[in-house]
C-alpha cells in the first residue's frame, strides 16, 4: 500500500471515522508518525472552543518544505514534483522534477534572507499562475516568514488593505500576468498600492510579460538577478528553519459577512496533516498519478490541492496559467490529453461555462487517463453533475464533490472516490476527524435524517482555523459565538434519509459568485464609495454559469434618468469603475437598479430578504412587509426590476 492511513474500503471508512471520533487524539497522532519531524509532540490535542484555542501537536518541531521536498528526494528526486502549462499552448511546458523544486525553493529562501526576511516577517505574493509563486509560497515556509497570497484580481486599493492590515515588509510579483487574453501588469498594480505606503522595504519582481515596469532604486529588485548571485555563489541548499507546531504558516483574506476580509491563519503543523490526509484520501491518489486543480494558487483550493497536500504526498501537481476557454474551449482536454492527467479537480462554474460550449470542444480528446473527478466551491446543480460524469468521466470515474472552506484548510465533508457512495449535489459523508451537525437558529440541535439547518462542526478537526491575523476576537465572534462550543460555517445544509450531507449554500450576506467568496457589505461600501450615490444594498440571485450573480440597488444622488453626468448605463459604468478600483473586477456588480428607496424596518434595517426575492424573480409572495417604513417602495422596486 502507497499510504498506510489510505481509507481502501467503506467498512474501512467507517471503522476510521470511528475511531477518530472515539480518541482524535489517538487517531491523528498515528498518523502524524508518518511525517517527518525536526522534534516529536508533547501533548496532540487541546482545545476549547469558547476562546478559541485549539493547539495540535504542542512542542513538536518542524518545517513543512521537508515534508514537501526534503524527504522525497532519496526516492522521488528525479519525479516531476510539479507540471506548468502556460496559458498560451504553443508556449513550451515546464516540468519541475523534487530535485529541481528543492533547488529553486532553496535557492530563492538565500534571496528572502538576503533581502531581509526573517521567521515570523509576513510577505504579500502578488504572482500569475507561474512555477515561480509556487517557488515563493514553499520559500516563504522555509525561511519561516508568514505568506499572505493575493489573487491576481484584486486591486491596488485590496492590495494596500491586506498589505497594511498584516504589516507586511516584502512583496514578490511578477512585471505582469497572462490570463486568457489579457495581459494584467501586477507590478503596476503594486506600486499603486505602495503610494503612501511607509512599511514595505523590499519588492522582489519576477519576469514573465516583461511589460515595462518602473523599479525603484532602493526597494525593487528583480527575481532573476538575486537568483544570479544566489547561483554565483553555488548555493543550492538551504537549512529549513525549525518551526512549532502552531507557528503561523500562511494569512489568506477571505471575505465574510460584515466588514472587511479576514486574515484567516492557518499554522504548520495541523494544516500539513490535514491537507496531506484528505488528498491522498478524497481522490485516491497513487504515487505516479497525475493531479490537475485548476484553481488559482490565490485561493485556498490553490495553497491546499496545488501546493501543500501534493507535494508533502511526494505527488506530481499540474499547475495551469490560462483560463477554461482560451485560446478555446477544449483547454482543459488538451492538457488532460497532453498530460494524461489522472484527476481532475475544477470548479462547478467551470464545469457550466464549458457546458454551453457543447460536446464540440470534448471530442477528439482522449481522456481515457482520468480516474477521477472532483469539484470544490460551490454547489454542483444536478445538469453539470451529470454531463461531467456522462462527457468527462465517461461514466467510469467516480466524482467526489468536496465541501470546505478557508477556515477550515481542507476538506471537511466529501465522498472518497470510488469507496464512499457518490450522490449528485451532495457531498455526503464527513471526512475522519470531522464530527457536523445541524442546528436551528436557537442553536439546538437537530437530530435524525431527512433534516435540514445550518451546520457546525462539533470538534476541532488537525486544520482548525487558528485565528483571524491581528484580531483574535474577530475569530472569536465569526465562527465560534454563534453558537455556543461549536463552529459555525455560515453554511446550510440537509441531511438526507442516509445520513448524506447536501450543502445549499450560505445563509449569510455572503455570497459565492464563480466559487468566488465576496461579502455583500463589501460590495456595498465599494458602491457607496462613487460620489453620487448616497446608498446601496446588494444582494445575490441564481445565475446559470457564475452560480450566483450580484444584484445591486443603487439610490443615486438627483435622478439618475435625468442627470448631468450622463445616462444610466453611463453611470453603471462609473460604478463599475469605482468598485473594479476598491476590490476587483472579480466584484462588478451583474445588475444595478436605480431605486428611489431601499425597503427599510422603522429601526432603519434594509429588509434584504425583500430584495433578495425580487432579485430572485419573485413577485407575489414577499412575505411580510407591514414592518417596512415605506411598503410604497416595494412596488416600485418590482417595477424596476432589471
Ligand atoms: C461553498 C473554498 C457546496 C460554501 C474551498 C463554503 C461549497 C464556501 C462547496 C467556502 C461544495 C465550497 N458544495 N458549497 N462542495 N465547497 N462551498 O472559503 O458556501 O473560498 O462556505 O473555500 O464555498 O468558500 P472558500
Amino acid at each position: 500500500m502507497s499510504y498506510p492511513y489510505q481509507i481502501k474500503s467503506l467498512e474501512q471508512y467507517h471503522a476510521d471515522y470511528k475511531r477518530s471520533v472515539d480518541d482524535p487524539a489517538a487517531f491523528w497522532s498515528a498518523i502524524a508518525e508518518h511525517f517527518t519531524w525536526k522534534k516529536k509532540w508533547e501533548t496532540t490535542l487541546n482545545w476549547n472552543f469558547t476562546e478559541p484555542r485549539v493547539e495540535w501537536f504542542k512542542g513538536a518541531k518542524l518545517n513543512i518544505t521537508e515534508n514537501c521536498l526534503d524527504r522525497h528526494l532519496e526516492k522521488s528526486g528525479d519525479m516531476p514534483a510539479m507540471i506548468w502549462e502556460p496559458n498560451d499552448p504553443d508556449e513550451h511546458h515546464r516540468i519541475l522534477t523534487y530535485r529541481r523544486l528543492y533547488e529553486k525553493v532553496c535557492q530563492f529562501s538565500h534571496v528572502l534572507k538576503n533581502n531581509g526576511v526573517k521567521k515570523g516577517d509576513r510577505v504579500c505574493i502578488y504572482m500569475g499562475m507561474i512555477p515561480e509563486l509556487a517557488v515563493a509560497v514553499l520559500a516563504c515556509a522555509r525561511v519561516g516568514a508568514i505568506h499572505s497570497v493575493v489573487f491576481g484580481g484584486f486591486s491596488a486599493q485590496s492590495i494596500a488593505d491586506r498589505l497594511y492590515d498584516a504589516q507586511a515588509e516584502f512583496i514578490v510579483t511578477c512585471d505582469g500576468a497572462y490570463r486568457g487574453q489579457k495581459d494584467i501588469p501586477l507590478k503596476s498594480v503594486i506600486d499603486d498600492a505602495l503610494i503612501g505606503n511607509r512599511i514595505v522595504k523590499r519588492v522582489i519582481v519576477a519576469t514573465r510579460t516583461r511589460t515595462p515596469v518602473s523599479m525603484i532604486k532602493g526597494r525593487d529588485v528583480w527575481w532573476e538577478e538575486e537568483i544570479n548571485k544566489v547561483e554565483t555563489m553555488g548555493l543550492h541548499d538551504f537549512p529549513a528553519e525549525e518551526m512549532d507546531a502552531d507557528d503561523p504558516l500562511f494569512i489568506l483574506y477571505t471575505s465574510g459577512s460584515t466588514g472587511k476580509p479576514k486574515g484567516v491563519v492557518h499554522t504548520c503543523a495541523g494544516y500539513m496533516l490535514f491537507t496531506n490526509y484528505t488528498f491522498v484520501n478524497v481522490f485516491q491518489y497513487e504515487p505516479g498519478d497525475i493531479f490537475f486543480c485548476t484553481a488559482d494558487i490565490g485561493w485556498i483550493t490553490g495553497h491546499s490541492y496545488i501546493i501543500y497536500g501534493p507535494l508533502s504526498a511526494g505527488a506530481t501537481s499540474l499547475m495551469f496559467e490560462g483560463v477554461p476557454t482560451y485560446p478555446d474551449a477544449s483547454r482543459f482536454w488538451k492538457i488532460i490529453d497532453k498530460f494524461k492527467v489522472n484527476i481532475l479537480y475544477t470548479a462547478p462554474t467551470a464545469i457550466r461555462s464549458l457546458m454551453g460550449f457543447g460536446l464540440g470542444p470534448v471530442h477528439g480528446h482522449d481522456l481515457s487517463s482520468l480516474k477521477v473527478l472532483g469539484t470544490v466551491g460551490e454547489p454542483i446543480n444536478e445538469e453539470a453533475w451529470h454531463w461531467y460524469d456522462e462527457h468527462i468521466g465517461k461514466k467510469r470515474c467516480p466524482i467526489v464533490d468536496t465541501w470546505w472552506q478557508t477556515e477550515t484548510g481542507g476538506i471537511l465533508i466529501s465522498n472518497i472516490a470510488g469507496i464512499t457512495p457518490s450522490k449528485p449535489s451532495y457531498a455526503t459523508l464527513p471526512m475522519p476527524g470531522v464530527q457536523p451537525i445541524l442546528v436551528d437558529e436557537s442553536g439546538k440541535e437537530i437530530e435524525g435524517n431527512s433534516v435540514s439547518g445550518n451546520l457546525c462542526i462539533k470538534a476541532p478537526w488537525p486544520s482548525t482555523i487558528k485565528t483571524t491575523y491581528g484580531d483574535h476576537e474577530r475569530c472569536r465572534t465569526n465562527y465560534f459565538a454563534t453558537y455556543p462550543n461549536l463552529y459555525f460555517t455560515g453554511d446550510g445544509a440537509l441531511r438526507d434519509e442516509n445520513g448524506f450531507y447536501r450543502i445549499t449554500g450560505r445563509v449569510d450576506d455572503v455570497l459565492n459568485v464563480s466559487g468566488h467568496r465576496i461579502g455583500t457589505a463589501e460590495v456595498e461600501n465599494a458602491i457607496n464609495m462613487h460620489a453620487s450615490v448616497v446608498e446601496s444594498a446588494v444582494v445575490g440571485y441564481p445565475h446559470d454559469i457564475k452560480g450566483q450573480g450580484i444584484y445591486a440597488f443603487v439610490i443615486y444622488q438627483g435622478s439618475h434618468a435625468q442627470n448631468t453626468h450622463g445616462t444610466a448605463d453611463l453611470i453603471r459604468k462609473d460604478i463599475h469603475q469605482t468598485v473594479t478600483r476598491i476590490i476587483g473586477a472579480i466584484a462588478k456588480p451583474d445588475k444595478i437598479q436605480f431605486v428611489s428607496g431601499l425597503p427599510k424596518t422603522r429601526s432603519g434595517k434594509i429588509m434584504r430578504r425583500i430584495l433578495r426575492k425580487i432579485a430572485e424573480g419573485e413577485t407575489e409572495n414577499l412575505g411580510d412587509t407591514s414592518t417596512l417604513l415605506d411598503p410604497g417602495v416595494v412596488e416600485e422596486i418590482k417595477n424596476g426590476k432589471l
